[in-house]
């Protein structure tokens, strides 16, 4: 395996790469920053020792499988190399068509873009039959779901790499074609940015609102607590995202969350968004 960008996500899918038992290349722009990515693999793989989640030996040897480069010639080896860099079209497709270059030929190219258009990020390449969306979602070690995303070019076979990679490293995947925000982002952000729309329409309060999803829908917890968690700035991108290709209203982020994103109000990582966290 080959993890490109070992950041937020692409960290959580290297580990669960060497957690499962495969040798895995991180690549990332300099050795000092693979560094940190292993250092927060490490130190989560720590922490499931410490829970008794994991045996010291298995982490040790989870660690083991996990190769730092800066350099993309190391990914050569790869069956399957994830993308996970930074969210922007250009330095994608630069890196793909990079990929492409220096991976085998029957080298199955996944990228984990959760907003743009798979099929761009292919068009870079001239083997667009080998590369698929692998969408999952954060924390990645946590969360069971990838979207395995095909276009309209990808062939069965990489599909079905990508969709057994998924279940080895203890996924639930399930298939679905490139789309704007594919499922779960297509359905989601619009029903979230409803919740908030009816805060002010009903004028029920965000404890209420929280409390009329959780008990007479089922939620595991409220929209508003939900958008606290994922952090009111990335729901208004993720919306703004959708809303440009799809031009649905439902889609444009209400004015209310873009004002809170301005504010500085972004959810739980600054310690105040709809409710305030202390610590
Ligand atoms: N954060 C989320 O909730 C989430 C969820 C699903 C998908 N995604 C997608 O995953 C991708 C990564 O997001 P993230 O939140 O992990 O970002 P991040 O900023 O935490 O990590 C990106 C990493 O990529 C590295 N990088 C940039 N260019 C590189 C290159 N050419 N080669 C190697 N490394 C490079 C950066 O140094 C950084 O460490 C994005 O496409 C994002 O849309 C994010």
């Amino acid at each position: 395996m080959g993890v490109v960008g070992l950041g937020a996500m692409g960290g959580g899918i290297a580990q669960l790469c060497v957690e499962a038992g495969i040798e895995t290349v991180g690549r990332e722009v300099s050795l000092e920053l693979a560094e940190k990515g292993r250092d927060r693999i490490a130190h989560f793989l720590t922490r499931k020792v410490e829970k008794g989640q994991l045996g010291q030996d298995a982490r040790d040897a989870a660690v083991g499988r996990l190769t730092l480069t800066a350099d993309l010639g190391d990914l050569a080896d790869c069956d399957l190399v994830i993308e996970a860099i930074v969210e922007a079209l250009e330095p994608k497709q630069e890196l793909f068509r990079e990929l492409e270059r220096v991976c085998r030929p029957d080298a199955v190219l996944a990228t984990n873009t959760s907003a743009l258009s798979v099929t761009e990020i292919a068009s870079a390449t001239t083997s667009p039959e080998r590369v698929v969306g692998m969408h999952f979602f954060n924390p990645a070690p946590l969360m069971p779901l990838v979207e395995i995303v095909r276009t309209e070019l990808s062939a069965d076979e990489a599909v079905n790499a990508a969709f057994a990679l998924g279940e080895r490293i203890g996924k639930h995947p399930i298939r679905c074609h490139d789309t704007p925000g594919f499922v779960v982002n297509r359905v989601l952000i619009p029903v979230l940015n409803d919740c908030i729309r009816v805060l002010d329409e009903a004028r029920v309060t965000v404890e209420d609102l929280d409390a009329g999803m959780k008990h007479g829908v089922g939620w595991p917890m409220g929209p508003c607590e939900l958008i606290d968690l994922i952090g009111v700035d990335v729901h208004v991108h993720a919306s703004e995202a959708l809303w440009e290709k799809l031009r649905e209203p439902r889609m444009a982020a209400p004015p209310r969350l873009v004002a809170m994103a301005n504010a500085g109000l972004l959810g739980r990582k600054s310690g105040r968004g709809f409710y305030r966290y202390d610590g």
